[in-house]
């Protein structure tokens, strides 16, 4: 099952002539690319001359969210704020119905998975590094509130607390363990905010964060990081991204998420920026309260393999979130 994706040829014949006159040449090689779990435009071009780009977009089978992040996308680039860390920005292209970012295409290489601890670590202190020295630029916008309350979600919306349950074999003891252990992880989420608007010390200060962390929006490239899929980019506590970037990892290799996040600190310490323990219990308490109160969720018709993806960062979440918290683990399905 994968995400419905516009071929190139399916492209209106004035759209692709408006790329090929940015490329200097006709396509003469075309490929979709997939990786994200949305139904936005992704392609791979080669021009005649040579010359290649990576398209991504909106178009007349995107949704909302294509559409609202796009230029927002565009604006980040256009900014530069992201030379360096992203693929390079090579302009966009409009067309009734259509809107195109071209990118430098990072073709296959630095793909994960596979993860090495060579690689992991080099994504944890690249993080760090950007969050240390990349200034926000103008148009980012803060983190939103709804990232976090999932846990309260879970407690106080039926519909919401039994998609979660419904992901625990029954006779286990999900609902005895969801209810001695809600109070500690909403009080560790509530945390989140507060401990992001109390000091330096305690949350790691306020930076830019690319807030979508994944094998899917990166590559490790020479031991470099390279992020993409900038839609969700924002202004937040810098723990944010290390914590809510590791149970994905987990999911996909062997590798201890704690040496990894001490990596991340010792490397944003290095820049003068300290985190507080209490700010990382904060930290995975609303990460997996948002994997808790999506995962179970019905399946959106246009991204087919969304829970899928979700709940394989959930187990590895709220093992980490109990973990931290003291308290117990329970078994998913
Ligand atoms: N600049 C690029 N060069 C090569 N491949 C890319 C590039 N940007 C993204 N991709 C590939 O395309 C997929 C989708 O792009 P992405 O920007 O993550 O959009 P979305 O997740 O919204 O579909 C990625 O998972 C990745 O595999
Ligand atoms: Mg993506």
């Amino acid at each position: 099952m994968r995400e419905r994706k516009m071929a190139w040829t399916a492209m209106p014949a004035t759209l692709r002539r408006l790329v090929e006159e940015r490329l200097g040449a006709p396509v003469t090689r075309h490929q979709r690319a997939y990786g994200g779990y949305g139904p936005s435009v992704s392609l791979r071009l080669q021009a005649e001359n040579g010359a290649r780009v990576f398209v991504k977009g909106a178009g007349p089978e995107s949704n909302e969210v294509n559409w609202r992040t796009i230029p927002y996308e565009q604006a980040l680039y256009e900014s530069g704020a992201l030379a360096g860390i992203a693929p390079a920005y090579r302009g966009s292209v409009t067309h009734t119905g259509w809107h195109l970012l071209l990118l430098e295409d990072l073709g296959q290489g630095g793909r994960v998975p596979p993860w090495t601890p060579e690689r992991a670590r080099a994504v944890m202190s690249d993080i760090a590094r950007f969050h240390a020295t990349v200034k926000p630029p103008p148009v980012v916008l803060p983190l939103p509130p709804d990232v976090g309350g999932n846990w309260t979600r879970v407690a106080s919306d039926p519909v919401t607390r039994s998609a979660f349950m419904a992901l625990f074999a029954p006779g286990t003891g999900a609902a005895a363990w969801l209810d001695g252990t809600l109070p500690a992880l909403r009080a560790a989420e509530d945390d989140f905010w507060s401990a992001g608007r109390l000091s330096p010390e305690v949350a790691g200060r306020s930076v830019f964060l690319h807030a979508d962390i994944r094998s899917d929006n990166l590559r490790v490239r020479d031991g470099r990081l390279i992020l993409f899929d900038w839609a969700a980019a924002a202004i937040g506590p810098a723990i944010f991204d290390p914590v809510f970037f590791l149970p994905s990892l987990v999911a996909e290799s062997a590798l201890d998420p704690e040496p990894l996040l001490a990596h991340y600190r010792a490397a944003l310490q290095s820049h003068g920026i300290a985190i507080d323990e209490r700010a990382i219990d904060a930290a995975a308490a609303l990460t997996a309260g948002y994997f808790a109160a999506a995962a179970g969720l019905p399946v959106p018709p246009l991204l087919p393999r969304l829970r899928m993806v979700q709940k394989a960062q959930l187990g590895p979440a709220l093992r980490f979130a109990t973990g931290r918290l003291g308290l117990p683990f329970p078994e998913l399905l």
